[in-house]
């Protein structure tokens, strides 16, 4: 029997008594669907998954696109990213940092995916957690005020200033990346595209702007608007274990990695990503 849980007040469904490598029922499924656009994040734990069966469970949900850096494909299979501090023969098996701060993947894309899904192969017993934050309850806590100040405004969300945030272990943006990289103005609430309802979508802890306003008010707008969304009563901190599937719809929920002793502990991750559906 499926039973869906809340995870915490505001964000998050667990869902229990599945086995996602055997067949779903439709109507089964329709739920576990519909909890998933309402909450933002699934949660299923104690689940062994093969890289195949996590692709084709991803499917259920919607069209897998690669996401990741090729060297970083899971046993060359391009649908699944590794995130993972292992190495074999010297070489990193995966992506060892990963979105260290508050973010919504891919914002600064045309059409940024609609989610993605992470299993938990090997954790470090301490550190290494998972922070969800849920954008529809963010939109509907703002005061009236705001709300208009924002709807129908958009904000520059550019690639070349994320990426020393994001990935600070790596090297800047080369000449080469800064050109091809484009700013992307993305709207600051965005109706979810299944479901109508508004979400607050000004992305992560990055010093972005409000197009057609002067940076003296679009930078203290900006700054507010990020350390709402993320005010605790709409987050869930995850503690994971090996065996955890953690499902995110990237349309409603900013996500955040946190660190751990990568000297003494192994975390190693398989992620795939739903493509963006309009
Ligand atoms: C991510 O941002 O995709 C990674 C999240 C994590 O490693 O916890």
């Amino acid at each position: 029997m499926v039973e869906l849980v809340p995870l915490a007040e505001r964000i998050g469904t667990e869902v229990r008594g599945i086995d996602v490598t055997r067949p779903i029922p439709d109507a089964v499924f329709e739920r576990i669907y519909k909890a998933w656009l309402d909450s933002t994040i699934l949660l299923i734990r104690e689940q062994e998954m093969t890289p195949d069966q996590h692709v084709d469970f991803t499917r259920r949900f919607g069209e897998v696109v690669s996401y990741t850096r090729r060297e970083f494909a899971e046993g060359g299979r391009p649908e699944i990213l590794v995130l993972s501090n292992r190495t074999e023969e010297g070489r990193p098996v995966g992506s060892p940092v990963s979105g260290r701060v508050w973010h919504t993947d891919g914002h600064y894309l045309p059409a940024p995916p609609a989610g993605s899904m992470l299993h938990a192969i090997e954790v470090p017993p301490e550190g290494g957690d998972t922070l969800f934050a849920n954008m529809f309850a963010a939109w509907e806590d703002l005061p009236a005020r705001v709300k208009e100040r924002i709807e129908g405004r958009e904000v520059v969300i550019s690639r070349v200033r994320s990426r020393p945030y994001n990935y600070p272990d790596r090297p800047p943006p080369t000449e080469a990346q800064r050109a091809e990289w484009r700013d992307q103005p993305q709207p600051m609430v965005l109706a979810h595209p299944e479901t109508g309802r508004k979400a607050l979508y000004v992305g992560g802890s990055v010093p972005w702007h409000v197009v057609g306003m002067d940076e003296a008010e679009s930078a203290p707008l900006v700054t507010f608007l990020q350390e709402f969304s993320v005010l605790p009563r709409f987050t869930y901190r995850h503690r994971w274990r090996a065996g955890d599937i953690i499902l995110w719809d990237n349309r409603s929920a900013m996500h955040r990695a946190t660190p751990y002793d990568m000297d003494r502990y192994h975390r190693h991750m398989h992620r795939t990503t739903l493509a963006a559906r309009h």
